[in-house]
């Protein structure tokens, strides 16, 4: 992302109103994926609006997918698990999910084709997918080790029994993608559990997943079918909504259709044990994912550790949570977040760097941040790094310093959300 953005966010006094928001971007990336290599046009509504989920259409356009973009809604006419040998290298900006996430299906594909990225993305570890697909039979070239642009050479696969070394969705998902195309069932053992979107929507396109503890299986050979869904609204770009509304006693916010999968709904328990009031209500499911309405009431916030499981199931959530914590009054302790510093920037030097900036004190660790609360910030001038979290996480602590933030680079939300600073605006009181 280019740096020359900035944006000034002055301080709020409250946060009232609702907000509908964009799809999610996990499974938005995911519908797509799977509705190219699907029999039949799937029609995706609510599609995720970011820079990202774009960048993983070009891709699959690039492959021979039709794909349509009416506003929100996407439709996709699939090329029954083959595609078509891309032109040119295919761009996926900065987007690690199409990266790592594309590479599975290429890998099943009968030519060789080129994965590249912008430089935050060339930047980012991907010998975590390049390892098992060569296990299963394909050819990946990489700079340095494991760096993009990746050079895939696919083929017949075979099914492997792999243990994920690192806990990530995206390598998962990888898997399972690239399972469909081997001989013999696949199978995935995480770490700890990381979101599920991928085998729900496998399932969803008529694919058999097994699911046991922390383990995943396919097998090879299913056709897809395409599916018409309604995408539920992203709960990590809600996540900066509720941590503002948690910011302020008496705030009152409300989001609809937002999705409360148990696997990427750790927040909201850690927003309740902060403290912050939340309740949940017309709860449905649509093609497995659960979404629901979600209502939040500002009170006073205490304090909270992360770690372990939780700092997988919270990954995209930290840099917002950790920007509010100086404000709580016993602040908010992360470990086992090492992951966050092969992010879209190093997000733990990101956050410190930038919480300092505002005066904070803080503990700044090789897996985590100590920052004790209590603490008043003051407005400062701050850089996003070119990571779309930092930018957004960085506008809500700005919400309740002394003093005006400039945050540079603050374009970088349309990674996720080009829409942020529009909807936060609404719902600011001064
Ligand atoms: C994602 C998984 C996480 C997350 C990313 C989206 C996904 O990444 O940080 O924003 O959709 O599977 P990792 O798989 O690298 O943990």
């Amino acid at each position: 992302m280019k740096k020359d953005s900035t944006v000034v966010v002055r301080p709020a006094s409250s946060i009232a109103g609702s907000l509908r928001l964009p799809g999610d971007k996990s499974i938005s990336h995911r519908y797509a994926m799977l509705a190219a290599i699907a029999e039949g046009t799937s029609r995706l509504h609510n599609f995720s609006t970011g820079a990202d989920c774009a960048s993983t259409l070009g891709c699959l356009q690039a492959l021979g997918a039709n794909v349509q973009r009416r506003e929100n809604t996407v439709e996709i006419h699939g090329q029954k698990l083959k595609l078509r040998p891309p032109a040119a290298p295919l761009d996926c900006g900065n987007s690690g999910s199409t990266m790592r996430m594309m590479s599975g299906i290429l890998a099943g594909q009968n030519f060789t084709s080129e994965l590249t990225g912008d430089e935050s993305l060339s930047r980012r570890p991907m010998a975590r997918v390049i390892a098992p697909l060569e296990m299963m039979g394909a050819t990946i070239a990489s700079r340095d080790g494991g760096r993009p642009p990746l050079r895939v050479t696919g083929g017949k696969l075979k099914a492997i029994a792999y243990n994920m070394p690192v806990a990530s969705a995206q390598v998962k998902s990888c898997l399972l993608f690239a399972g469909l195309f081997a001989e013999g069932e696949t199978s995935v053992v995480e770490p700890v559990l990381t979101r599920d979107h991928g085998e729900l929507a496998l399932h969803a396109f008529g694919a058999k997943v097994t699911q046991g503890r922390n383990e995943s299986r396919i097998i090879g050979g299913q056709s897809l079918q395409a599916i018409e869904a309604e995408i539920p609204a992203d709960i990590s770009s809600a996540a900066f909504f509720l941590c503002a509304a948690a910011l302020f006693p008496g705030s009152d916010l409300m989001i609809e259709n937002l999705l409360v999968n148990p696997t990427r709904a750790r927040l909201l328990d850690i927003l309740i044990l902060l403290g912050l009031g939340i309740s949940v209500t017309q709860i449905d499911e649509v093609h497995g994912e659960l979404r629901g309405t979600v209502k939040a009431v500002g009170r006073e916030l205490g304090t909270v550790d992360i770690t372990g499981a939780d700092s997988a199931a919270l990954i995209d959530e930290i840099p917002v949570l950790a920007a509010i914590a100086p404000y709580t009054a016993g602040g908010i302790e992360i470990r086992d977040a090492r992951e966050l510093r092969v992010k879209e920037s190093d997000r733990i030097a990101a956050i410190a760097k930038n919480l300092r900036a505002m005066g904070a004190q803080l503990e700044e660790r090789e897996d985590g941040l100590k920052i004790p609360g209590g603490q008043k910030l003051r407005g400062a001038e701050l850089d996003s790094q070119g990571d779309h979290r930092i930018a957004m996480a960085f506008a809500v602590a700005a919400l309740r310093a002394q003093g005006d933030t400039q945050i540079r680079g603050a374009d970088a939300a349309v990674i996720s959300y080009p829409g942020f600073f529009a909807a936060l605006e609404s719902i600011l009181q001064r």
